[in-house]
């Protein structure tokens, strides 16, 4: 079957074919030009379009994008904490609701709680947020279970999760995010490290929560090391609080990316800027919990891969909506059109190990497609108004808005 895309007023396209990422800093030789692309069999087959189609679809007056790539969330997990955000904005400090049985501790006890059908139900109707919002590829994460039997039960249903979404998923095994009752640092890596050939079945990545309250760069070492050995991905949570000069021991191990770096160090900024690991900036977060803004320009400045998710958890970043990420994103850091939708198409795709396959509008990649009622430049600038028409998953339109529906004609 081929579909065409007629008239759009922009198509996003990258300045090479081939690309793993593209460093911030060449983010302007983006294209936004007017245009069409051909899909056939799921692929994109051509960069114009065809009067020769199944199925065509009117983008007159508006933006088409690669469908949006949400590298970093906790999904699956169980229930909200909605009375801690207004805990934590009329001014209750953090440790104060962690001492009441707040935090991570309270998604992990929900999660233990709840029933694998009622998880996967909370979850899928996230993803449906999400399809709506354009995310056609998302990560899930383990993180709430906080025992053995509870981070391999995360994975399980992340996987179960796949089955049931229309978009293409990830797993990270994240493994160590707080410190289990009963256990030091130290004992609870051993007991990731006893548990890593079962996650290994699920799992792309491993991540760790590095911060004074969690994990330390001792442990984020060993993460390292067993990421190298087992060859999968290392991804960090780094340098969201505390500034705990994580940067220089995750670069030793390669990782894919560190994410939050909200309060990197100065001195840390050049060596992650020229590695090929990504910077994860998570404005949701920032936003949410008035943290620290990473320093986002002197990052681009110096060549890095940047990039934004929007870390949708219950806890500090309850927000799944990348056109939302994208306006906090330029306002909060400074950033250009272009800028920012590089960070959540091809370098967000490279975090995941995707980027050959999907993540850009390319000959041969999936037609993962997002299609705005206006310029892209609107994203950003109407923050809150949701911008998506229809998104395409695998060539096929996987949500069309009512009021777009006018648009897409069978022959
Ligand atoms: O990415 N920083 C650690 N983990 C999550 C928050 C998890 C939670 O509060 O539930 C994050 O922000
Ligand atoms: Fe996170």
């Amino acid at each position: 079957m081929t579909t065409s895309f007629d008239n759009a007023a922009q198509v996003l396209t990258l300045p090479e074919a081939g690309l793993t990422y593209l460093r911030s800093n060449r983010a302007n030789e983006l294209r936004l030009e007017p245009g069409g692309i051909t899909v056939e069999h799921g692929r994109i087959s051509a960069l114009e379009p065809t009067s020769d189609a199944d199925i065509h679809i009117d983008a007159t007056g508006c933006a088409l994008l690669p469908g949006f790539v949400d590298c970093h969330t906790h999904l699956p997990f169980a229930g909200w904490r909605a009375n801690e955000y207004e805990q934590k904005v009329t001014g209750v400090p953090y440790e104060e609701i962690a001492r009441a049985g707040g935090g991570i501790r309270s998604s992990s006890r929900a999660l233990n709680e709840t029933p694998d059908d009622t998880v996967l139900a909370q979850a899928q109707q996230l993803a449906g947020e999400m399809l709506r919002s354009g995310t056609t590829t998302f990560e899930c994460k383990s993180g709430y279970g906080l025992s053995t039997a509870g981070e391999l039960r995360s994975l399980q249903l992340a996987t179960e999760l796949a089955e049931i979404v229309s978009q293409v998923t990830t797993r990270t095994g994240l493994l160590a995010h707080a410190v289990p009752d009963g256990y030091t640092t130290t004992t609870w890596m051993d007991e990731v490290e006893k548990m890593l050939p079962e996650a290994l079945e699920h799992v792309s990545a491993l991540d760790i929560f590095v911060e004074s309250i969690a994990f330390g760069l001792d442990d984020l070492d060993r993460m390292g090391e067993l990421a190298t050995q087992n060859g999968v991905l290392l991804r960090a949570h780094v340098e969201q609080f505390t500034t705990m000069r994580s940067v220089p021991v995750a670069l030793k191990h390669n990782a894919r990316s560190l994410d939050h770096l909200s309060t990197i160090h100065p001195d840390d900024i050049g060596p992650l800027a020229t590695s090929e690991t990504a910077a994860v900036l998570l404005p949701g977060a920032e936003f949410m919990g008035a943290e620290a803004t990473a320093p986002a320009r002197d990052l681009i400045g110096a060549g890095a891969i940047m990039v934004l998710a929007t870390d949708g958890n219950p806890g500090t970043s309850p927000i799944f909506s990348l056109p939302v990420i994208v306006g906090l994103g330029v306002r909060r850091y400074g950033l250009s059109t272009r800028e920012a939708l590089l960070a959540v198409t091809l370098n967000a795709a490279y975090v995941l190990d995707l980027h050959s396959d999907l993540g850009s509008i390319e000959l041969d990649k999936r037609a993962d497609l997002v299609l705005l009622d206006c310029p892209a430049e609107h994203v950003a600038y109407r923050l809150g108004r949701n911008p998506v028409a229809a998104t395409f998953v695998g060539g096929q339109p996987a949500y069309v808005r009512p009021d777009a529906a006018w648009r897409i004609a069978e022959k």
